[in-house]
C-alpha cells in the first residue's frame, strides 16, 4: 500500500500496558479523549508538581506550532518513574523524536536485519497520544553499526548500502513520521564538509543521493538537513546555507533545515541574529524546525543561571515564532532526570525545562508565558 499508513499492530498490542491516550486540548476539540492517569489532583493518584494551564502543547497548537521532546528510556521505564515521565510528556508535548532507536546501529544491527521494535513502540505511543514523530536520523557519522564501518566496500556497494538502508527505514515508517532528519551533521565545526564513513565510501554526492532515496521511498514526508552551531549567522551557518542553496538549485528534494540548538547558558546567538539566519534559509523555500533544543548550565544550577536559561529558551522559541516557516520546536528531552548532558559535559547539566522531580523551572514558565502571548499563526 504505497504511501499508506501501516498498522504496526504487533507493537501496539505489546504497548497496551504502558500507553494511554492523553488529553489533547486543541488536538481534541471535542474533548473526547480521556485525561491521562496520574494527573495532579486526580483522586487516588500520586501528584506531580503543578504546572500552569493550559499545557504547552495546547498553547503551541493554538498558533500552529508543534512543541516536542526527544525520548529514550522514558518510553520503556516501568513503575512510578515511567508513569511520571510519560504523564508529563504527553501532557506538555505534541511531537516527539527518538533519541537513539532509529539510528543506524540500533535499527540495522546486521546486514540483513532491521530492528524496528523500539521505533515502532515510540510511534505507537506517539500516535496514541496525539503526537507527531520526527524521524532521527538516516545518515550520520555516529552510531553506525560495526558491521558497516568494519567492512570493506567498493563505491557501488557502499552506495547500495546507503540507499537500501534509507529505503527500508523510510518505507517502514511511511505515514507514521512527519519529517526525517535525512542527513545529520555533514559539516565540521569550521564549516568544511565532514569526512565520514559515508563521504569516504560513497563520495561527496552521498548527501543528494540520500535525499533522493528518501523521497523515492516516501513521496510526502518532509526531508530535513539537521546540524548544530548553525542557529546564528557565521561561517558554519554560511556553509550550510551554501550547501542547501546548491541542493535546492539542482532540484534535490530537501524540504527543511533543522537547527539543533544545543546551547550553553548565555552562549547563544542573539534573538535577532537567529531570526535573520532563519529568514535566509526560509527564503530558499525551506521549512525550519528547532530539533534538539537544550541549554546546559554549570552545576550546581543557581537562581541566576536558571533565569538566564529561561531567557535563552524564550529567545530561541521567540525567534522561531517570528519566522512563519518555523513550525516545530523539539527539545532534546524534557526532564533533567534524563538528559545526555551530564554524561557528556562534565560539570554541566540542568539543561531542560523540568527538573528531575518534574518541577517546572523558570525555563518552563518562560515558554508558557511566550506561547500564551503568541497570536501569530502558521500552518504546520
Ligand atoms: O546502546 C548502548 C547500550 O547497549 C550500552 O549498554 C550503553 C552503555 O553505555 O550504551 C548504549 O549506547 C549509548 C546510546 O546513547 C544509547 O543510550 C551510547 O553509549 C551513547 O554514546 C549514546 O549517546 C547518544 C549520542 O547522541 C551519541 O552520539 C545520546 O543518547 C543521544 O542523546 C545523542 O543525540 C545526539 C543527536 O543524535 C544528534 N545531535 C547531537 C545529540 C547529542 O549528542
Amino acid at each position: 500500500m504505497p504511501g499508506g499508513r501501516r498498522p504496526l499492530l504487533r507493537t501496539r498490542l505489546a504497548l497496551l500496558a504502558i500507553v494511554w491516550v492523553g488529553g489533547c486540548g486543541s488536538d481534541d476539540p471535542a474533548g473526547t479523549i480521556p485525561t491521562p492517569p496520574n494527573q495532579p489532583g486526580q483522586p487516588g493518584q500520586p501528584s506531580l508538581p503543578a504546572t500552569p494551564t493550559p499545557p504547552l502543547r495546547d498553547l503551541a497548537a493554538g498558533v500552529g506550532l508543534r512543541i516536542g521532546a526527544a525520548v529514550d528510556q522514558e518510553i520503556r521505564l516501568t513503575g512510578q518513574a515511567g508513569t511520571n515521565a510519560r504523564t508529563v510528556l504527553v501532557r506538555e508535548f505534541n511531537a516527539t523524536t527518538p533519541g537513539n532507536v532509529m539510528k543506524h546501529d540500533h535499527i540495522h544491527p546486521s546486514p540483513t536485519t532491521y530492528a524496528f521494535q523500539d521505533g515502532d513502540s515510540l510511534v505507537a505511543f506517539a500516535e496514541a497520544n496525539g503526537m507527531v514523530v520526527r524521524g532521527h536520523t538516516l545518515v550520520w557519522h555516529n552510531q553506525l553499526a560495526s558491521w558497516l564501518t568494519g567492512g570493506t566496500w567498493t563505491q557501488p556497494q557502499a552506495e547500495s548500502l546507503l540507499v537500501t538502508h534509507i529505503t527500508t527505514v523510510v518505507s517502514h515508517y511511511r505515514g507514521h513520521v512527519v519529517a526525517w532528519d535525512v542527513v545529520n551533521e555533514a559539516l565540521a565545526d569550521n564549516g568544511a564538509r565532514r569526512a565520514t564513513f559515508w563521504s569516504n565510501a560513497v563520495g561527496p554526492a552521498y548527501i543528494e543521493k540520500a535525499f533522493r532515496a528518501a523521497r523515492a521511498a516516501d513521496a510526502t514526508v518532509l526531508l530535513f538537513y539537521n546540524d548544530y552551531n548553525i542557529e546564528g549567522t557565521g561561517p558554519k551557518a554560511d556553509s550550510a546555507y551554501a550547501m542547501l542553496s546548491d541542493l535546492k538549485s539542482r532540484g534535490v528534494p530537501v524540504d527543511g533545515i533543522g537547527f539543533q540548538a544545543h546551547f550553553q547558558v548565555g552562549g547563544l546567538p542573539t534573538r535577532s541574529d537567529m531570526i535573520a539566519n532563519f529568514t535566509r534559509f526560509a527564503a530558499l523555500g525551506l521549512k525550519i524546525h528547532i530539533t534538539e533544543l537544550d541549554v546546559r548550565v554549570p552545576l550546581p544550577a543557581t537562581a541566576v543561571s536558571l533565569q538566564t536559561q529561561a531567557q535563552n529558551y524564550r529567545d530561541v522559541v521567540d525567534a522561531c515564532r517570528q519566522v512563519s516557516a518555523c513550525t516545530m520546536v523539539v527539545l532534546w528531552g524534557f526532564t533533567d532526570a534524563y538528559s545526555w548532558v551530564p554524561s557528556t559535559f562534565s560539570g554541566w547539566g540542568a539543561a531542560l525545562p523540568f527538573d528531575a522531580s518534574y518541577n517546572p523551572k523558570p525555563a518552563y514558565q518562560a515558554l508558557h508565558d511566550l506561547l500564551s502571548t503568541t497570536t501569530q499563526s502558521r500552518a504546520w
